[in-house]
């Protein structure tokens, strides 16, 4: 038995607490929202995997990703799942396994295209508040804690330096083996320019909830940003009885 479980029990289990983790890409949402999930016993439910399967949906109808009726006639009949489970959540679009092929570089920029327009945002915040509804998650995003769940009882979020959050990206592409011979300096300006859609759009742009504990991990590694966020998760549990 280490130090960690001998402290008394972590599990959130059977509370029907939200915990809404949001922040821009590469800041370290996934790990730390997968790591929280764990620790805790809760469910990991990343939204912008919702997105992304849309968007793979468009690319593959050849459907124009900057107006909104055509997207919507595309939405119409669209059925996504999240299944959460281990590690990584399994994406169904329309019955298809997508999980991986959701991934790329071309579905990445799509879902930050599709996600601009209030009638799409608005169909999967009524999606995600569905699959969240029973509480004992930890929902991963860039709304969470603003729109899909502004009452959730924990809400972080999650920035970084963007050429940290880059050069984080590049690594993760490099490990992946799936972009080889991409530029760090690509990567970062993809990010950045990916950053100012989400930051900027009309609707549910992306920003801190008033009430959400802000985590700059610019100068932590991975361990020391779960502590930190497992540290906000317990402080809050606690104050809130
Ligand atoms: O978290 P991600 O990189 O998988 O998200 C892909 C895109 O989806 C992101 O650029 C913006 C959009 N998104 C969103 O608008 N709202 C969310 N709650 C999640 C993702």
């Amino acid at each position: 038995m280490n130090a960690e479980d001998s402290r008394s029990d972590p599990s959130l289990k059977g509370r029907k607490i939200i915990i809404a983790i949001d922040g821009p890409a590469g800041a370290g949402k996934s790990t730390i929202a997968r790591r929280l999930a764990r620790h805790f016993g809760l469910l990991n439910l990343e939204t912008g995997a919702m997105y992304r399967a849309f968007a793979l949906k468009a690319l593959r109808a050849k459907v124009p990703l900057d107006s909104s009726a055509p997207l919507e006639a595309l939405a119409h009949g669209t059925k996504i799942r999240l299944e959460p489970g281990g590690d990584e959540n399994r994406v169904l679009l329309d019955g298809e396994d997508v999980t991986r092929l959701i991934r790329t570089p071309a579905v990445t920029d799509a879902a930050s295209r599709v996600s601009v327009f209030p009638a799409i945002r608005a169909w999967m915040v009524r999606l995600q508040q569905q699959v969240g509804a029973a509480g004992g998650v930890v929902m991963e995003g860039r709304d969470i804690g603003t729109v899909v769940f502004p009452h959730a009882q924990v809400k972080i979020f999650l920035d970084a330096a963007p050429e940290v959050r880059g050069q984080r990206r590049f690594e993760q592409l490099g490990q992946t083996g799936k972009v080889p011979e991409v530029q760090p300096q690509e990567v970062i300006r993809e990010l950045h320019a990916r950053d100012e859609r989400d930051r900027n759009r009309a609707d549910s742009p992306l920003k801190p909830a008033p009430d959400a504990v802000l985590l700059d991990s610019t100068n932590m590694s991975l361990e020391q940003a779960v502590a930190a966020a497992e540290a906000i998760v317990e402080n809050r549990i606690q104050t809130a009885g």
